[in-house]
C-alpha cells in the first residue's frame, strides 16, 4: 500500500549566518543566560523567548497543520520536537519551549478533547458535579503523556547544548476552568458556581489537578527541560479572597512538590491584583502581562524574585520603530537589574509578521546587552 510522504520540516534551512542567541552565550543550557536570569543572577544580556513562539504565525507550522490535526501533531514526537527547534532557529530566541498544549492532561483524564475548526478547544464531557469527578480516569503522565516526554528528549538533542528547553503545564485553576466550562469562557460562571456551591467537590478536584500537574512537570524535568512554566492564564478572573481560598493552596502544593533543580516561571494574565498572592504560591520568576508596569510590579514583588515580560503582543503588529520604542521602555523599566527575562505579556498572535518577531528578538539582544 503506498504510504504518504512523511510530513517534515527542514528546520536547518532557517539558520541564517551570524544568528546567535544572547551574544556569546556558550554556557551549558543549565547555566545559560536564560536560566541565570530566572535565578536572579547577573547576565551579559537580557534573554528573550516568546510565549506561543512555535504557533500559527509561522507559515511552516500552518503548512503542517493543513495536513495534520493539532492533537495529531502533538502526538508525533518527532514533529513536535522539530517545531520546537525550528522556532528557536527561525527566531533567534534564547530558549525553546516544548510544542504541546496545557489541555493534553485533560484528554488523558478521559473527558474528550477536540480542537474544532480553529475555534479553540472543546471538552466533550465537562465536569459539573461530584459524579463527573468520580468518572475521571486517573493516569500516570509517564504513560498517558509519554509522547510529550519523548518529544522533550528529541528536542533536547535537536537543540544546541547551550540552548535551554522550557517545559510547561496549566496551573490547577486554569485547567479546572477548561474542564468545568468545556472550553474557553468569558465569565467562568460554571467554574465559579461549582467553587461556590460545592466546595468539597472543588477542593477535591483542585487536589487532584495539583498532584497531576506536579507529577507531569517532574516527569518533564526528568526528561531534560531546564525550566518549567506554570500557565495560570485565566486566574485573573478571581478576587483576591477567592484566589486565597480556592486556588493558592493548590498552586502552592504543585510548586512545592516540584523537583527544585530547575527554575519555575509562574504566569497569569489580568493579575495586577494577585501578584503578591501568586508570589506566595511560589515561583522563581513571576510572569507579567502588559497591563502592569514592569518596574512597579517588580517593586511590589521585591527584588528577590525574577520577572518575565511584558510587551503587549499587539505591538508586534505595529511598525519596527514602535516595536523598538516599546522594547526600550520595558528594558528601561527593568533597569538592567539581574532577574529579567524578556517576553510578551501573553502569546504571539496568529496574525503577527515573522519579521517583526525577529526584529524584536534582535532589538532585545542589541539594547539588552550590559
Ligand atoms: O508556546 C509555544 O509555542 C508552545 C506551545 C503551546 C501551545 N499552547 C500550542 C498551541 C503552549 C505553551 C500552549 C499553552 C496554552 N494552551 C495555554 C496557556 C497560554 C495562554 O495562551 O494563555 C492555553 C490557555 C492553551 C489552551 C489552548 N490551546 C487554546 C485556548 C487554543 C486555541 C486558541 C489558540 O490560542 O490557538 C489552543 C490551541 C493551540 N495550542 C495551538 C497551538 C499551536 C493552535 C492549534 C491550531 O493550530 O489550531
Amino acid at each position: 500500500m503506498p504510504t504518504e510522504p512523511e510530513a517534515r520540516l527542514t528546520s536547518k534551512a532557517f539558520v541564517r549566518p551570524g544568528d546567535r542567541p544572547c551574544p556569546d552565550d556558550r554556557a551549558p543550557a543549565s547555566e545559560s543566560q536564560f536560566v541565570r536570569a530566572c535565578k536572579g543572577q547577573p547576565t551579559d544580556c537580557t534573554p528573550v523567548w516568546l510565549m506561543r513562539q512555535a504557533g500559527r504565525f509561522i507559515p511552516e507550522y500552518r503548512q503542517l497543520r493543513a495536513r495534520l490535526g493539532f492533537l495529531e501533531l502533538c502526538k508525533k514526537p518527532d514533529l513536535a520536537a522539530e517545531l520546537t527547534v525550528m522556532a528557536v532557529e527561525k527566531l533567534g530566541v534564547d530558549a525553546g519551549i516544548i510544542f504541546a498544549d496545557i489541555l493534553l492532561p485533560l484528554e488523558a483524564l478521559g473527558v474528550g478533547l477536540e480542537y474544532a475548526g480553529g475555534e479553540g478547544p472543546v471538552i466533550g464531557r465537562p465536569l459539573r458535579c461530584r459524579e463527573d469527578l468520580s468518572r475521571l480516569r486517573l493516569f500516570e503522565p509517564a504513560d498517558s503523556l509519554s509522547f510529550v516526554l519523548e518529544a522533550i528528549g528529541l528536542a533536547r538533542s535537536g537543540l544546541p547544548a547551550t540552548t535551554p528547553l522550557i517545559g510547561f503545564a496549566g496551573a490547577p485553576f486554569t485547567l479546572a476552568s477548561y474542564l468545568v466550562e468545556g472550553g474557553a469562557s468569558r465569565h467562568f460562571e460554571n467554574t465559579k458556581r461549582l467553587m461556590y456551591t460545592d466546595r468539597s467537590c472543588w477542593h477535591e478536584l483542585m487536589r487532584l489537578l495539583s498532584q497531576l500537574t506536579a507529577d507531569y512537570l517532574n516527569a518533564q524535568v526528568a526528561h531534560g527541560v531546564q525550566a518549567v512554566q506554570l500557565f495560570d492564564s485565566w486566574v485573573g478572573c478571581l478576587s483576591q479572597a477567592d484566589y486565597r481560598e480556592f486556588v493558592l493552596p493548590y498552586t502552592k502544593q504543585t510548586i512545592a512538590a516540584l523537583s527544585a533543580t530547575v527554575p519555575l516561571i509562574h504566569f497569569g494574565t489580568g493579575t495586577a491584583h494577585l501578584l503578591e498572592l501568586m508570589l506566595e504560591a511560589g515561583g522563581d520568576v513571576i510572569g507579567l502581562d502588559w497591563r502592569v508596569s514592569l518596574s512597579a510590579a517588580w517593586a511590589r514583588l521585591g527584588e528577590r524574585v525574577a520577572v518575565q515580560g511584558n510587551l503587549d503582543p499587539v505591538v508586534l503588529l505595529a511598525d519596527q520603530a514602535e516595536i523598538k520604542r516599546q522594547t526600550r521602555r520595558i528594558l528601561l523599566e527593568a533597569g538592567g537589574k539581574p532577574g529579567h527575562v524578556f517576553n510578551l505579556g501573553h502569546g504571539v498572535l496568529p496574525t503577527t509578521p515573522v519579521d517583526n518577531v525577529r526584529f524584536l528578538v534582535d532589538t532585545v539582544h542589541e539594547l539588552g546587552g550590559r
